[in-house]
């Protein structure tokens, strides 16, 4: 019975947070540099859309927003957040198309 309760629980914990705000995982995230324009980071398109699992970001890369540490471009450039991916391998480079992020 305390088994059964329990998935109760995590299954209404997983309707409250899919259905019921309609985001996936973190929703959009805004990043606001100062000096650039800013960039909205799209959970739905990078998991439902591309596919990628929460692990190919979480916990290594990105923890919360409360736990964010901003990263320059030149960092990214060298492969930090964002730039794990968007190398020009994987994804499209972070050393140009500015203003595919940057809208
Ligand atoms: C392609 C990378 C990527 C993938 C895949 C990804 N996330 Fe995220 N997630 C991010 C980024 C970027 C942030 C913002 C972190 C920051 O500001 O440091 C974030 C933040 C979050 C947050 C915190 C939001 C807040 O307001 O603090 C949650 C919760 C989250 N993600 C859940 C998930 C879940 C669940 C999945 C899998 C379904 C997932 N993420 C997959 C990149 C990703
Ligand atoms: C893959 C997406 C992406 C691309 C492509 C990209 N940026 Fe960014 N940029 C970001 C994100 C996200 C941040 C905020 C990072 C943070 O707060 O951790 C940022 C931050 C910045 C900043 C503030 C930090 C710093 O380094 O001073 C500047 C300036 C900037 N970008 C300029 C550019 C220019 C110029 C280009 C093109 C050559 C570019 N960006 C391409 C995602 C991108
Ligand atoms: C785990 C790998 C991964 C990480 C980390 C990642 N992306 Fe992506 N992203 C991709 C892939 C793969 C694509 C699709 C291939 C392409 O467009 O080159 C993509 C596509 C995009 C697109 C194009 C969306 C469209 O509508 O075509 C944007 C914008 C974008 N990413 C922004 C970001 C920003 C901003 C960050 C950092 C906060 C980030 N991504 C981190 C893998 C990643």
């Amino acid at each position: 019975m305390k088994k059964f309760l329990l998935l109760l629980s995590l299954l209404g914990v997983f309707f409250f947070s899919n259905i019921g705000l309609g985001r996936i995982g973190g929703g959009d995230i805004p990043f606001a540099p100062k000096k650039a324009k800013g960039v909205v980071f799209s959970h739905d398109f990078h998991v439902t859309d591309l596919g990628l699992t929460c692990q190919r970001c979480h916990p290594t890369l990105y923890v919360t927003r409360a736990k964010d540490k901003p990263v320059t471009m030149a960092e990214m450039n060298q492969g930090k957040s964002c730039g794990a991916c968007h190398n020009g391998k994987d994804a499209f480079t972070s050393k140009g198309n500015c203003f595919k992020c940057h809208q």
